[in-house]
């Protein structure tokens, strides 16, 4: 009997679409859940007809899989994963090959990598982005391991991605838990943008007093934008659009204003932190969610503390203000992948990832959540300049802070004014301004902590660490 090129465990939404698109591609497949009913559902909906078939037991499993064998595990992160992992790793034989496609955490991975590979087994960790869509038509992926693990599974993965004019999404990201460390951080910038759209909507909104048709056609003109266009604006249009469909007013005002999150952006920026990112843009976007789960409280405290009566700003009048929202989304939606970029270039150092930035950029422009034309200046700019000192600096995106931040800061001083929140923007702000200011106050910090705890300082006119009693 003929055995199967590929196998997957999980039929999640992920993992049911993954398998579809690697059957899609030539890749006949086994696939294995922990509940058979799911598996045999599966293979009797969308299943039938395909070069798939589902096997009852781990061992049945990995009979029917050609050896060396590629399995791809779809399961929750965490101690799930670990359990797959011990539990087919009884059947496994020299050279055999597993992939978590999961949204693991990169430490995680780097001890499964060493861990499986001491036992030769390869294991890769990837990333994977897109959707249960991106999965099935062709996600971004992001695999990281040994590179002789890779290579085995290379044509599988360039066959399965999404395409972009200048190859697929999928490249090999680096060694460890490089693969999942790259979505990770993804995933952080992609907390970003969602919150800073979220920013725009709520200002016209509550300030320009518009309806979800009239944002939704604000959204398809950015859209149409070389700054803006995106996969993520391109569903903001979608999302204010939709009508409910019990009484036929904007489905966006029923849903509950708290979001959930699994883990990607608060890693992010425990990463950040750890190495030293100056990351207030993503920042702001998990603190937004954290705020936003406090709905009790936040119910109660209305009442109590006022804010300034609203005042309307240039927003009140559409024409006018649309541009300068405009801006705000521009600088704060750069900000975010600066952010995001800039704790890559310090990854790669501190875990000898070995990062290829352009390369990541490329992966990122299809099949991605964050996938954008910005994108592609973003790899213009890392292939003028392959170790930029911080992406704002590149010529292009300079340019763009230089024209907009009036606009931006216009938009947060009318924000603050009318008591309305928009961390992103905020945060984008300062940290324009903060990055752009060559002397910073941090000089009284630190003559505070050598006033307190004999820190020392150093001077800006003498080499050396020096210490002041400074209370005589
Ligand atoms: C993607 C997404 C996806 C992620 C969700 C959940 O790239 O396809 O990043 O992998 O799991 O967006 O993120 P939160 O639930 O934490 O928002």
């Amino acid at each position: 009997m003929t055995k199967a090129h590929f196998g997957l465990i999980g039929l999640g939404v992920m993992g049911e679409n993954l398998v579809l698109n690697a059957e899609r591609n030539g890749f006949s497949s086994v696939v294995y859940n922990r509940t058979f009913s799911k598996t045999e559902a599966f293979l009797l909906q969308r299943g039938a007809g395909k070069n798939i078939d589902g096997a009852k037991t781990l061992q049945e499993f990995v009979d029917k899989l050609d050896r060396p064998r590629r399995i791809l595990m779809m399961v929750k992160a965490g101690s799930a994963t670990d359990a797959v992992i011990q539990q087919i790793s009884t059947y496994l034989e020299e050279g055999d090959l597993l992939i978590d496609g999961g949204n693991s955490l990169f430490s995680d991975t780097e001890r499964r990598v060493a861990e499986l590979e001491s036992k030769s087994f390869g294991y890769i960790g990837m990333g994977v982005s897109g959707g249960a869509k991106g999965a099935l038509e062709g996600p971004s992926m992001m695999p990281g391991g040994t590179k002789a693990s890779y290579d085995a599974i290379e044509s599988l993965l360039n066959k399965m991605a999404a395409q972009v004019e200048d190859g697929p999404c999928v490249t090999y990201i680096g060694p460890g838990g490089s693969g999942h460390f790259v979505k990770t951080v993804h995933n952080g910038i992609e907390y970003g943008i969602e919150q800073i759209l979220a920013e725009a909507y709520d200002l016209m909104k509550r300030v320009s007093g518009m309806n979800g048709d009239q944002m939704a056609d604000v959204f398809s003109y950015w859209n149409q934008t070389e700054e803006l266009s995106s996969y993520l604006v391109e569903i903001t249009e979608a999302c204010l659009r939709t009508k409910d469909s019990i009484d036929g007013n904007d489905l966006v005002e029923k849903i509950m204003d708290k979001a959930g999150q699994k883990g990607t952006g608060l890693w992010t920026v425990i990463s950040a932190l750890e190495l030293g990112a100056s990351v207030p843009t993503i920042y702001a976007s998990l603190n937004a969610r954290v705020m936003s789960s406090l709905k009790a409280q936040r119910q109660v405290a209305e009442s109590i503390l006022k804010g300034p009566i609203l005042s309307k700003f240039d927003l009140g009048d559409p024409s006018k203000g649309m541009p300068q929202l405009m801006d705000a989304v521009v600088l704060s939606s750069i900000a975010s992948y600066a952010q995001g970029i800039e704790i890559l270039r310090l990854a790669s150092d501190e875990y000898n990832y070995d990062l290829d930035m352009p390369s990541i950029a490329q992966i990122w422009k299809g099949g991605c959540i964050i996938r954008s034309r910005l994108l592609k200046r973003i790899q213009n700019a890392f292939n003028a300049n392959p170790k930029p000192i911080n992406l704002l600096l590149d010529p292009w995106f300079a340019d763009q802070i230089n024209s907009r931040l009036p606009g931006l800061t216009h938009v947060v001083a009318g924000a603050v004014e009318a008591g309305i929140p928009v961390p992103c923007f905020t945060s984008t702000l300062d940290y324009i301004n903060s990055y752009r200011t060559s002397r910073l106050p941090q000089n009284l910090v630190q003559a505070m902590r050598d006033c307190f705890g004999s820190h020392t300082y150093e001077r800006i006119d003498n080499q050396g660490k020096f210490h002041t009693d400074w209370i005589k």
